[in-house]
C-alpha cells in the first residue's frame, strides 16, 4: 500500500503542471470536479494494473510499439461524442478485465491526470451507463475509426497525438 501511494504522489506530482494550465484555459467549475476524478486511489490502481503496462506510468504511451500518448491529446476526444464513444470501444479499454464503473473512474482518470487543459468545456464525467452502452460495439477497425476522428478533430483546429498503429 505504502509502494502505491507513493506511486499515486509521484503520478500526481507529474500531472501537477498539466492541471495548474487547466486552470488557466477551463472553467472554475472543472476545478473541483477534476481534482476528485484525478484523485481517486482506486481508478489509479486499475489504470496501472489494466492500462500502464502499455500506456505507461506517465501515459507517454510507447512509440515504437504503436501506443499514442494521451499526454495533452486524449482529453480532444471528449470534445465529440463519438471521441468518448471511441475512448470506450478502444481494444484495450472494452476489452480489459474491468467493470464498466471501474473504466469510466479510469477514464475519468486519465484524462484528469493526462490532458485536463483540453477537455470540452462542458465535460461531463464518463459514467457506468455510458460505458456499459457503447462498450459491447467493438470496432472492426480502429485505425479507420482514429483516422475519422482526427480530421474531425482537425477540422476544429485540434491536433491529437500521433497515432502510428496500423501505419507500418
Ligand atoms: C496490450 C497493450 C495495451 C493495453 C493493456 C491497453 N492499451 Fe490502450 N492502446 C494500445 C494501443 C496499441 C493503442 C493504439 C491502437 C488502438 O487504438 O487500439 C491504444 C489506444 C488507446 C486509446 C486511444 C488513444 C488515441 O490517442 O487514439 C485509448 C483511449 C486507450 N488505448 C485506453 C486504454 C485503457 C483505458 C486501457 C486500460 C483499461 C488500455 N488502453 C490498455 C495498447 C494497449
Amino acid at each position: 500500500m505504502s509502494g502505491i501511494r507513493a506511486g499515486l504522489l509521484s503520478c500526481l506530482a507529474l500531472a501537477l503542471p498539466a492541471a495548474a494550465g487547466a486552470g488557466e484555459t477551463g472553467s472554475a467549475r472543472h476545478d473541483g470536479l477534476l481534482e476528485s476524478m484525478g484523485a481517486s486511489v482506486s481508478a489509479y490502481k486499475d489504470y496501472m494494473l489494466n492500462c500502464g503496462g502499455c500506456h505507461r506510468y506517465d501515459g507517454e504511451g510507447v512509440s515504437r510499439n504503436a501506443v499514442p500518448s494521451f499526454r495533452n491529446s486524449i482529453g480532444l476526444f471528449t470534445r465529440l461524442p463519438e471521441g468518448r464513444e471511441y475512448m470506450i470501444r478502444v481494444p484495450g479499454a472494452a476489452q480489459s478485465q474491468l467493470g464498466n464503473a471501474e473504466l469510466a473512474d479510469v477514464l475519468n482518470w486519465m484524462v484528469a491526470n493526462y490532458s485536463p487543459g483540453e477537455l470540452a468545456p462542458d465535460f461531463r464525467p464518463f459514467t457506468a451507463g455510458e460505458v456499459g452502452a457503447a462498450r459491447p460495439y467493438r470496432f472492426d477497425d480502429v485505425v479507420a475509426a482514429r483516422r475519422r476522428l482526427e480530421a474531425r478533430l482537425r477540422q476544429l483546429g485540434l491536433t491529437p497525438a500521433p497515432y502510428l498503429y496500423g501505419s507500418n
